[in-house]
Formats: structure tokens, C-alpha cells, sequence
């Protein structure tokens, strides 16, 4: 079950890192506070659940912590009323936080814009109104198709508020990837941006939108255009409004709607193995729970800090740790639009010392393509504002991780290596910053999260041996169904029966301590972005030349992963560079620049099963040179 290439490294880490004294007496939550915690959580987890619940306001308090009678289908905070939207920003305006920084936006150019938790409140009220108005009501889906501005979290907030069900689709997606999760969501109003900056150009997503849609133009009822790069763009008058023209005349106040704890937050698509991309549910209070008391313990939020999470909103670490948990904790969160190595690779450090960033939450990705650059450039700027590093996404390699602690935290910040996943809504496994850290393992399973890792018919493995990360017990922040497909929702409960199987290979070291090995399926992670092979493939197979196609992620030394094609052409086509070079713009074109492939091989045949399967795994070990049975866990279906 080893997967080869990019982590082998993980398996010989043996250093350790403490917690520094100081740190570990500020903790909100100490050594034996945390002992204390992991027994109540293991004795009595709703009550421990309870408890995290009570640092937030309800409307309406619950009858039942958790409800498993329809399981795999749970319900938490049962009969409760609530809205997470009145814990991030209403509450905050009648405290002390009002006039305290909720949002600091950096755009790519240099241009700066800060909200007070009142200004905040007051941009999502008249875009609340403003929605209103365009008819769109609870329940209504709204797709939000912006990079990182302001608006955008204005716009998720503002959904939110009024009971709508905001849908992010990532920027870095366009064609026929947009226009799937369109179909699927269904949404009542769309919202979108002129364009936007990064990496010293302008993107022009409107254009990118009206593409996507121009054989489809009902698809959506309205459409609001953020004016963000004075990009000229066409506005279809039955269909297009700008944004500032609608929340213009709305007023700074706007009625909060009273949800039920169970209703819908958001929907979020990712990939899978198989199909299109699968429209994650996320629930109002459970979730609110879930992400609020991870940020808070796991990150040691105090009020007075900076929060920069570089994750784009469009992701689940943008909506949980960018927008929702720092709003909820009352502190100040950090957003920039543009590229890390804009105008050159110290711009994180520049925009760290600048803004007096106290948390850095970011990928191994990030830190591996700023690592390239050396330490020149994070030594010119000071960084001594930075209490707490984290990472998410990715396994990180502990030879990262090191320069990550060293160069950038000054071997006095604990780097939170965070694992869990658009399913998961909230962090699942994770150090604490009083405890010991391992560089390359995600440390344990949070109070409250049982984990385990477990063969492929359920069985706990012994430790070093790697196996399947299942989750044997409910917590708040989980998935509530998938929309349209309550069976994919349940093919994760399904797979091994009674638990929640999260598609990741892991194992545990003689202290309890996970290392993350990559997927146990076919889903590619790029840079900490999930992409499925079975969308990849279909985007490649839509191409005239293509009759079959197999994608595979092969290890990079930055990226962690990048994906490689093997296509077998129709008659008639030739292989050469330049269809190769081809197939990777009708990649770009189809599904956007997220999904790049870095080759393109041309082959006779492609390895199938007796069924007609094709097998990606005999693909992958000859490209690693590994013997296939090396890779014998790696999921076939
Ligand atoms: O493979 C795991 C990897 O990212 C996957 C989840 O992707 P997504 O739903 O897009 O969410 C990403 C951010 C929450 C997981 O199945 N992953 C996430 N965090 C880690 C990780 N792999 C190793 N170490 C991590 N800390």
C-alpha cells in the first residue's frame, strides 16, 4: 500500500518539535485542558459537542445534540433555530467588535480595502436587500462565480443572511465545468466579476461566463456584475446588473431569516472517482459549530489576530477558514486576489509584515514554490508578527515543513498541519499548539473525531502499515447529503459498512500519530486542488481526435501532483506534438486553467479489465516504474 514517488520521505521522519513555553500559557486551551477534553469527547461526545455549540447564539436552542436515526443522514442541533451569518457579523455589531477589523483585502496592484464588522454588516445587508428584490428567496440557489474580492464574501454572506444557498465555482474553472455545476445547481441568480488580476494580467471572467453560456442563455433568471477591473463587458440587458447599481439605494439593514439548524448553507462541488463533480450540502449550524471550534482551538484564536488563510473562497478551506470561522471568532481575516509570486516571490512576506499577519494558513505547495527562492527573501521583511503557521491541502513534506518552521516562523511558530476535506466541512485530524509536532504528520484526530485507519474490509491495521482513513463516529460540520445524489452520499458510508470513508490512504506511527500517504482513489490533487480523472477524461474524450483517454497524477516536486494523459486516437488522426499541445489548450478551454495537464502520451491500447475498466493504476506504475502490485490499494472502481 506504499505510494511511491513524491512522500517517501514522510517514513523517515523521527525529529520533533515542542511548543514554546510562552505560547503554551496563552493557549486557550492548555495540556490539561486538552486531556481533559479528549476524555469527555471519548466518554461523551454530544456533550462535548454541546458545549462547543454554546460559544455561539441561537435563536431557538435544540431538542437532541445529534439525531442518527435516518443514518448515514444525521442531523445535529435538532429543532434549533439559528443563521450563521447572525454569529458572524450581527452579534458582533452589538460588542465591542463593531468598529474592529473583520476584513483586510489586498487586490494584486497594491490597491487595499479594509471593513470594520459594521461596514461588513452593512455591505451584506444591502446586498441582502438587493437580492431580495431580484426575487431570489430561501432555499434559491445563487451561484457565486468570483475570484477573491471583497464582494465575494459579501455576496456568500449576504446568500447566507436571507436563507439562499450560495454555490462558489473557483474562477480558475470556465467551459464546460462551469456550466455542469450550473445545470446541476440550478441557481436563481448568478454572481460574477468584469474580470480580475493575477499574476500581472487581467482575467476577464464575465466573458468567460457568457461563453460557457452562450448556448444556454435561460440558465439563470439574473446575473450581477462586481466591476472590479473596468473590463469592458457585455451586459445582456434582460439577464445583467451591476452590482453597484442594485445595492445602491438598499438599506444598511436587512432582516436576518431565522433557519432551521439543518437547512442548507452551501453547496460546493468536488470530484470524485466517478461522474461529474458532486455537489457537497453544508448545513447552517453544524456547521457553524464545527468550523468556529476548530479555528478556535486549533489555531488559538485570540480576537486580536490577523488571520491569513491564502486559500481562494472558492474552495472549502476559503468558505470554512477564510470567510466563516474568523467571522464567527469575532478576529480579522486576510484576502488577497493575486498571485504569491506577484510582483516577485516576497509578496506573501511583504503582504505578512505590512499587515501584521499573526496566522499564516497555507498549502505545501505554497510553501514549496516560495522554498525554490531561498531565504533572501523572507529575511527582508519582518515577520515577527507571526504567532501560528498552518497547511492544509497536501501532504507536506517534512524537508517544507522545516523551512516553513525555520525560515518563516523563526522556530517559534507551531505549524498546524490541518487534514480534512470538502466532505468534512470543519479540520478532522490536527495538532494542537501545545502539543508535539512531527514535521509530515497531521498529528491526531481532534476531541470529538474518531478516526481510524483500517483494511479494506474495516479492520484497525497495525501501526506502519498503511491502510484506509475511515471516520467511525458523526460530527458537526459533516456533509449532509450530496445534491441530487443522496446514493453518492451514501456510497461513502457504504464502502465499509457503518463508517465514513474518506478516500485517503494513511498510516500510524508507535504514538498515535497519522501520516497522510495521498488518495487511496483516482482523484488527482494538484497543488492542493482535487480534480476527478473521470471529469479530466471526459473533457479530453469531448475532443474530435480523442476515442479513449486515461488520466493519471504522476508525483512533482512543487505541485505534489500533476496530471498526465495517455489517449489512444480515432482513425483518421495522426499523433504528433502539435495534437498534444492541442489536447492540453482543449483541456484548459473545456474545464479552465485549473485543470492543467502537464503531458500528453499517445498510445495503441489502453490497460482495461475484463469489464471494460480502465486501469490507471498498471498506467501509473509503469510511468513510476513500480511494480503494480505495489499499488494494489489503489481503488479500481
Ligand atoms: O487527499 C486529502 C487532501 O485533500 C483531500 C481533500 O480535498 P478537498 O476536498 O479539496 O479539501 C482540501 C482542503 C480541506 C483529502 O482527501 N488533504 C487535505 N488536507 C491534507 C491532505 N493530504 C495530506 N495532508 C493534509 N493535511
Amino acid at each position: 500500500m506504499d505510494q511511491p514517488g513524491a512522500v517517501d520521505s514522510l517514513l523517515q521522519e523521527d525529529r520533533v518539535f515542542r511548543p514554546l513555553p510562552g505560547l503554551v500559557m496563552e493557549a486557550n486551551v492548555n495540556p490539561q485542558e486538552l486531556a481533559a477534553a479528549y476524555q469527555q469527547a471519548a466518554h461523551d461526545p454530544e456533550a462535548f459537542w454541546e458545549t462547543a455549540a454554546l460559544e455561539l447564539e441561537w435563536f431557538k436552542r435544540w431538542g437532541k445534540v445529534l439525531d442518527e436515526s435516518q443514518a448515514p443522514f444525521c442531523k445535529w442541533f435538532t429543532g434549533a433555530k439559528c443563521n450563521i451569518v447572525h454569529n458572524a457579523l450581527d452579534r458582533h455589531i452589538k460588542t465591542g467588535n463593531k468598529h474592529r477589523l473583520a476584513l483586510i483585502w489586498e487586490g494584486e496592484p497594491g490597491d487595499i480595502r479594509k471593513f470594520t464588522y459594521f461596514e461588513l454588516y452593512r455591505a451584506v445587508n444591502r446586498l441582502a436587500g438587493a437580492l431580495r428584490s431580484l426575487g431570489v428567496a430561501k432555499g434559491d440557489r445563487v451561484v457565486i462565480y468570483m475570484p477573491s474580492l471583497p464582494e465575494t464574501v459579501i455576496a456568500m454572506l449576504a446568500c447566507a443572511k436571507i436563507g439562499a444557498v450560495h454555490c462558489m465555482v473557483f474562477a480558475g474553472f470556465t467551459g464546460r465545468a462551469l456550466k455542469d455545476r450550473l445545470r446541476d445547481a440550478r441557481p436563481k441568480c448568478l454572481i460574477t466579476a468584469d474580470g480580475f488580476y493575477r499574476n500581472g494580467r487581467v482575467v476577464a471572467l464575465k466573458a468567460a461566463l457568457d461563453e460557457a453560456l452562450h448556448d444556454d442563455r435561460d440558465a439563470v433568471d439574473v446575473c450581477v456584475v462586481v466591476r472590479r477591473a473596468n473590463l469592458e463587458v457585455e451586459m445582456n440587458p434582460d439577464r445583467d446588473v451591476w452590482y453597484d447599481d442594485i445595492v445602491r439605494h438598499e438599506k444598511p439593514e436587512a432582516h436576518t431569516e431565522v433557519m432551521d439548524s439543518e437547512d442548507p448553507l452551501f453547496l460546493l462541488y468536488t470530484s470524485g472517482t466517478t461522474g461529474s463533480p458532486r455537489g457537497i450540502v453544508h448545513s447552517h449550524g453544524g456547521y457553524m459549530v464545527g468550523v468556529h471550534h476548530t479555528l478556535t482551538w486549533v489555531f488559538d484564536i485570540k480576537p486580536t489576530d490577523i488571520v491569513w488563510c491564502t486559500a481562494d473562497p472558492g474552495w472549502i478551506t476559503g468558505h470554512s477558514y477564510v470567510v466563516y470561522a474568523p467571522l464567527l471568532a469575532g478576529t480579522t481575516t486576510l484576502l488577497y486576489e493575486g498571485h504569491p509570486l506577484y510582483p516577485q516571490a516576497d509578496r506573501m512576506w511583504h503582504i505578512t509584515a505590512k499587515h501584521g499577519v499573526s496566522v499564516l494558513y497555507t498549502t505545501p505547495t505554497t510553501v514549496r514554490m516560495l522554498m525554490r527562492y531561498g531565504s533572501q527573501f523572507p529575511r527582508q521583511h519582518d515577520l515577527a508578527s507571526l504567532r501560528l503557521l498552518g497547511s492544509v491541502g497536501e501532504p507536506f513534506n517534512p524537508e517544507a515543513w522545516v523551512w516553513f518552521y525555520q525560515t518563516i516562523g523563526r522556530g517559534e511558530c507551531p505549524v498546524m498541519d490541518t487534514w480534512w476535506q470538502t466532505e468534512t466541512g470543519q479540520i478532522m485530524l490536527a495538532p494542537m499548539p501545545v502539543g508535539l509536532l512531527k514535521p509530515g504528520s497531521v498529528s491526531k484526530p481532534l476531541p470529538g473525531i474518531e478516526a481510524d485507519v483500517v483494511d479494506r474490509a474495516g479492520n484497525p491495521v497495525p501501526p506502519h502499515k498503511g491502510g484506509l482513513l475511515v471516520i467511525r463516529r458523526p460530527w458537526p460540520g459533516m456533509m449532509r447529503n450530496v445534491w441530487n445524489d443522496p446514493a453518492a452520499f451514501r456510497a461513502y458510508f457504504e464502502k465499509i459498512p457503518g463508517v465514513y470513508l474518506a478516500g485517503d490512504v494513511a498510516r500510524r506511527d508507535e504514538d498515535g500519530y497519522f501520516w497522510m500517504q495521498g488518495r487511496a482513489d483516482e482523484v488527482i490533487n494538484i497543488a492542493g486542488h482535487r480534480l476527478g480523472t473521470a471529469e479530466l477524461e471526459s473533457a479530453l474524450v469531448s475532443h474530435r481526435s480523442v476515442a479513449e483517454a486515461a488520466v493519471i497524477g504522476v508525483p512533482d516536486k512543487i505541485k505534489g501532483e500533476i496530471a498526465k494523459a495517455f489517449v489512444t486516437l480515432r482513425d483518421g488522426f495522426e499523433e504528433s506534438e502539435e495534437l498534444g499541445k492541442e489536447l492540453k489548450d482543449h483541456m484548459r478551454r473545456e474545464l479552465g486553467p485549473v485543470a492543467e495537464l502537464k503531458s500528453v502520451k499517445f498510445r495503441a491500447d489502453l490497460p482495461k479489465t475484463k469489464s471494460g475498466k480502465i486501469l490507471r493504476r498498471l498506467l501509473k506504475a509503469e510511468e513510476l516504474g513500480t511494480d503494480p502490485g505495489d499499488v494494489s490499494m489503489l481503488d479500481e472502481e
